[in-house]
């Protein structure tokens, strides 16, 4: 059985006092029968850590560099994170696709970094509303995940795949656990072609995920977690989707 993930991607939202609060709120409730995470803005990596010490929460960040080392101003490397002791990176949020021009092959080529220095990447994909719309829903995340495949090779059974519809982030809009699920499924199927570890790798669902609406979508047999945006600012919401993730 695989074991639920929930992971809090803070985005570029905190304070050093909203986030000991936040955490302190967390460690109150917890723990939970299943994996916590929360992927923070990299000032606050530091002190996430040391907050989280002695907890069963572990900490990450919300991107890295594709390269190793060397003049790229403003980078951040994957072994700077496997330094500070990052278990998760995010890579290929649909914000850094869109604002930051992010291909599929820089995505890949993140990933790629991250798992060289033992950090876990959580891979994002999801299609836009317009792209749904034409039916391409299956083509788009099929393209983005083959892109990490090719170049994870037989590694790619070590990373963490995040179904986020663009149309479902920040909106309010949830996709229904059924349109979720059926993503989920060909993702998993994908990677099965790819990776005989396909049935033990977790695929988070991201977009919209509430504490009214988590327990549903973790009961789909493919949905393994969530990657969670709003929610996971407090710690109350963010507690109660741990708590629904719990198995
Ligand atoms: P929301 O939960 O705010 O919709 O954000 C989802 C997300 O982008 C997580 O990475």
């Amino acid at each position: 059985m695989r074991r639920n993930l929930v992971v809090g991607n803070w985005k570029m939202h905190g304070s050093r006092a909203a986030n000991a609060q936040l955490l302190g709120g967390l460690k109150e409730a917890g723990p939970w029968n299943a994996d916590v995470a929360v992927c923070v803005p990299f000032p606050y990596i530091a002190e996430t850590a040391l907050a989280l010490t002695g907890t069963a929460m572990v900490f990450g960040a919300q991107d890295c560099s594709s390269h190793e080392q060397g003049a790229y101003t403003g980078e951040v490397s994957s072994a700077m994170l496997q330094d500070i002791g990052c278990r998760y990176v995010i890579v290929g949020h649909s914000e850094r696709r869109a604002y930051h021009a992010e291909s599929d092959q820089l995505v890949a080529d993140k990933a790629k970094a991250a798992l060289a220095h033992g950090v876990t990447p959580i891979v994002c994909v999801g299609e836009t509303r317009a792209e749904r719309e034409a039916g391409q829903t299956e083509a788009v995340v099929k393209r983005q995940l083959a892109t990490v495949i090719h170049t994870l090779g037989h590694c790619c059974g070590e990373m963490v795949v995040a179904y986020e519809p663009v149309w479902a982030i920040g909106t309010g809009l949830t996709a229904t656990p059924e349109q979720a699920q059926s993503v989920h499924a060909v993702l998993r199927a994908q990677l099965m072609a790819a990776t005989d570890r396909a049935s033990v790798m977790r695929i988070l669902y991201g977009g919209s995920v509430k504490p009214d609406n988590a327990a549903e979508l973790f009961r789909q047999p493919d949905i393994d977690g969530g990657l969670i945006g709003g929610a996971a600012l407090k710690a109350a919401d963010f507690a109660a989707i741990c708590r629904a993730a719990a198995q």
